[in-house]
């Protein structure tokens, strides 16, 4: 399976931070925060990626990371032009993606502990549609959040940085498509903040019955505030070697 990492976007909540540079180039522990993704993905045996940036912050990652040589990986490249949202970011990576069947994409600034086998083996099974890891969260409504059925084994739709959660579940970064993800996104308009919205690309999976979940163990973050960047950097720590 290949993979594609969404890297992009302005970062205005870690400003001074990221006003010059780029999210995704953070130190996290020992480590800028772009190499947790891309080990997350070689640890399930992915090495296929292609990293998604904006245009000023490209040169960064190509001068770290190079081909991906040095962590065992195939590295390539796209360029977006303006945060247009995630959704047209991950479009960005449909020649990439080309006639893979399937594939994942992680948002760049979530960190977590699981490793990613088992929910992408679950995937792999599956003959088409989407998944969309789940992770219970005390401030649900600043992610997409997702309102399930009676029986609480259906998403039955996702509402972005609801405010009033219709359950204590965030959709994390992490999330598996079939190739007709593109068609879905082809199908969307930008929401009010302007932007593309993965939220509506999962939910157009839902309106068919084809977004399926499962939940994520161990301890997640999205290091997108200075809180979370904190705590993500101190749990990452415990956990390297010297
Ligand atoms: O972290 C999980 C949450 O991520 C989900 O619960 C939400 O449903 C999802 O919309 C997203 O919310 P955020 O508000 O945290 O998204 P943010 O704008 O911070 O961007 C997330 C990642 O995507 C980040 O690594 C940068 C990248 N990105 C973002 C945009 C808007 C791009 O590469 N290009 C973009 O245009």
């Amino acid at each position: 399976m290949k993979a594609v990492i969404l890297a992009g976007g302005t970062g205005t909540r870690l400003r001074p931070l990221t006003s010059y540079l780029n999210k995704h180039m953070l130190p996290v522990g020992k480590y800028p925060m772009i190499l947790y993704s891309i080990r997350k993905l070689k640890e399930a045996g992915i090495t296929d990626i292609e990293l998604v940036t904006g245009r000023s912050s490209a040169g960064l990652f190509t001068e770290f990371l190079g081909s991906g040589r040095d962590e065992g990986v195939s590295l390539t490249y796209r360029i977006q032009e303006e945060a247009g949202g995630i959704a047209e970011a991950l479009k960005l990576a449909e020649p990439f993606v080309g006639s893979s069947p399937k594939f994942v994409m992680l948002l760049g600034d979530n960190l977590f502990e699981e490793p990613l086998t088992a929910h992408i083996e679950a995937f792999g099974e599956l003959e088409e549609g989407a998944m969309v890891l789940l992770k219970q969260v005390p401030d649900p409504h600043r992610y997409g959040v997702p309102e399930f059925d009676a029986g609480g084994e259906t998403i039955v739709s996702i509402t972005e940085k609801p405010a009033d959660p219709k359950s204590n579940f965030c959709v994390t970064g992490i999330y598996m498509y079939d190739s007709s993800v593109f068609s879905f996104i082809d199908q969307i308009k930008p929401s009010r903040r302007g932007e593309l919205e993965i939220t509506d690309v999962n939910n157009a999976y839902a309106s068919k019955g084809q977004l399926r979940f499962r939940t994520l163990a161990g301890w997640w973050t999205d290091a997108g505030t200075f809180d979370s960047l904190h705590e993500a950097a101190s749990r990452l720590r415990e956990g390297e070697p010297e």
